[in-house]
């Protein structure tokens, strides 16, 4: 008899669940998606993508259209459906402290557990504190009717928003971390294909790959503070950190990636993982041991202030009553999220501090305009710049980063751009006649 193939539930449908989702059906499984928001759901199962997510849409409509991928709202259809259960839910940083907030871990899992009958593999992919995943198992053999049948897996989850469908069929390395041989057994079933492709394949334990998720994360953070705190330096002197990064990046024990000075980093993931990580360590007792990290979020934050500070220089001192135009409110270049974006935290500032402020974003500005009501918002590069005294690049997108100045500077009140993202030529820019300004570089 032809072997079953292994059916798969992903529970979460955000950026990381969809991609998931979609990209286990392209590898030829039988997915069933589930979340408890309808919308999304019904989005899904239309072949519409509810985010802005480069290739996500062709997949998932390639694998609707085949039969193998469908959506749902039911928890017991997953159950009676899934052999395999990804749990693929949000982990935001709580409201009012560090730590992360599990209340979606927590409801799949108490939604899940008391309707699995038979044996089942359940796998974390969620980004989570240290020691989440063996409670959980705990969870599941107690809440369970199926018991210890159920087994727990953690497989952390490194996509990048933007590459979403590349990472998750390509993925630099799987880490899977359990103890039970059919947990295992099961990943590199689903694996398969991957790992014949000689995509690396490390079997941990549940807290260490836990942390591989964390520790990775925290080490991206480390490296773009420390060029950023390069660039303080260079400020300080006159000197370039784009020569310096391009210098160092040549030695291949420190690399050219993550290595971009600016802005700094934001997102849904590295600066709440950070904070999450911190606050862990602190219930753990080894503060100490994670200290520097505190350091690496308050460099980042420091750019931002940077930003506009020289804004402010660039028109007399005050924001009071100017006109200011920014480009980008995506905390990255072809994503729509706008979770703790540079870009809009610098820009919501010099709102409030008496500035009209004007922003455009190529696909995040439905969701920054539900964000920041207070701020203004023009369909076009252009509108937003209109009689600026000062434009801020906050966002690199490839059509900022392609912008003539003159164009630009026929409609601006002031040629005089502040480059937050290190993505224009100086040289040319000051050539057509702007002041230009950027971070760490004279
Ligand atoms: C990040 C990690 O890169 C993924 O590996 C991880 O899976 C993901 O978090 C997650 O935990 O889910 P992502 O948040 O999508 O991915 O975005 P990145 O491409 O890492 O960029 C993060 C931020 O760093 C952006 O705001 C970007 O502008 C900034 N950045 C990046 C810099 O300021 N300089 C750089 O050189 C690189």
């Amino acid at each position: 008899a032809e072997k079953q193939r292994l059916r798969i539930a992903v529970l979460g449908t955000g950026y990381l669940g969809a991609t998931h989702a979609a990209c286990m059906a392209e590898l030829g499984f039988e997915v069933l998606g589930l979340d408890t928001d309808k919308s999304k759901i019904d989005s899904l199962s239309s072949g519409r993508v509810p985010f802005y997510e480069p290739g996500l849409e062709e997949v998932l409509t390639r694998n609707l259209a085949a039969g193998r991928l469908r959506f749902t709202t039911d928890y017991a259809e997953a159950a009676a459906f899934a052999d395999v259960h990804f749990i693929c839910v949000g982990t935001p940083q709580q409201a009012t402290s560090n730590a992360a907030d599990l209340r979606y871990v927590d409801a799949a899992v108490e939604s899940l557990a008391p309707l699995l009958t038979r044996p089942a593999v359940v796998i974390g992919k969620s980004t989570v504190p240290v020691g989440t995943a063996a409670r959980i198992a705990a969870q599941f053999h107690a809440l369970s009717p199926a018991g210890e049948a159920v087994e727990v897996g953690w497989s952390p989850e490194f996509l990048r928003e933007s590459h979403g469908v590349e990472d998750t069929l390509n993925p630099n390395r799987i880490v899977v971390g359990t103890d039970s041989p059919r947990v295992e057994q099961v990943m590199r079933e689903i694996s398969a294909s991957q790992i014949e492709r000689g995509i690396p394949f490390l079997v941990t334990d549940l807290q260490t790959a836990e942390l591989v998720k964390v520790s990775a994360n925290a080490f991206l953070a480390t490296k773009i503070s420390f060029i950023n705190a390069m660039a303080e330096v260079c400020e300080a002197v006159g000197a370039d950190v784009i020569q310096l990064a391009e210098a160092l990046s040549h030695d291949d024990r420190i690399g050219g990636k993550f290595l971009g000075p600016g802005l700094g980093f934001g997102g849904g993931c590295l600066p709440k993982d950070i904070r999450a990580f911190m606050a862990r360590a602190d219930e753990l007792g080894v503060e100490p041991a994670l200290s520097f990290l505190r350091e690496v979020d308050a460099i980042n934050q420091r750019r931002r202030a940077r930003t506009i500070d020289i804004a402010r220089g660039l028109i007399g001192g005050s924001f009071a009553g100017r006109t200011v135009g920014v480009l980008g409110a995506a905390f990255k270049p072809n994503s729509d999220d706008i979770r703790d974006s540079p870009a809009l935290d610098v820009a919501a500032t010099i709102g409030s501090l008496g500035a009209r402020v004007t922003v455009y974003d190529p696909e995040a500005l439905e969701n920054a305009k539900r964000a920041y009501p207070q701020l203004n918002f023009a369909h076009t590069m252009v509108e937003a710049v209109r009689d600026a005294e000062v434009v801020l690049l906050l966002t690199e997108w490839a059509e900022f980063r392609d912008a003539d100045p003159d164009e630009l500077g026929k409609v601006v009140a002031e040629k005089r751009i502040v480059d937050g993202r290190n993505a224009l030529d100086p040289d040319h820019w000051r050539s057509r006649g702007w002041t230009y300004r950027a971070l760490g570089r004279p």
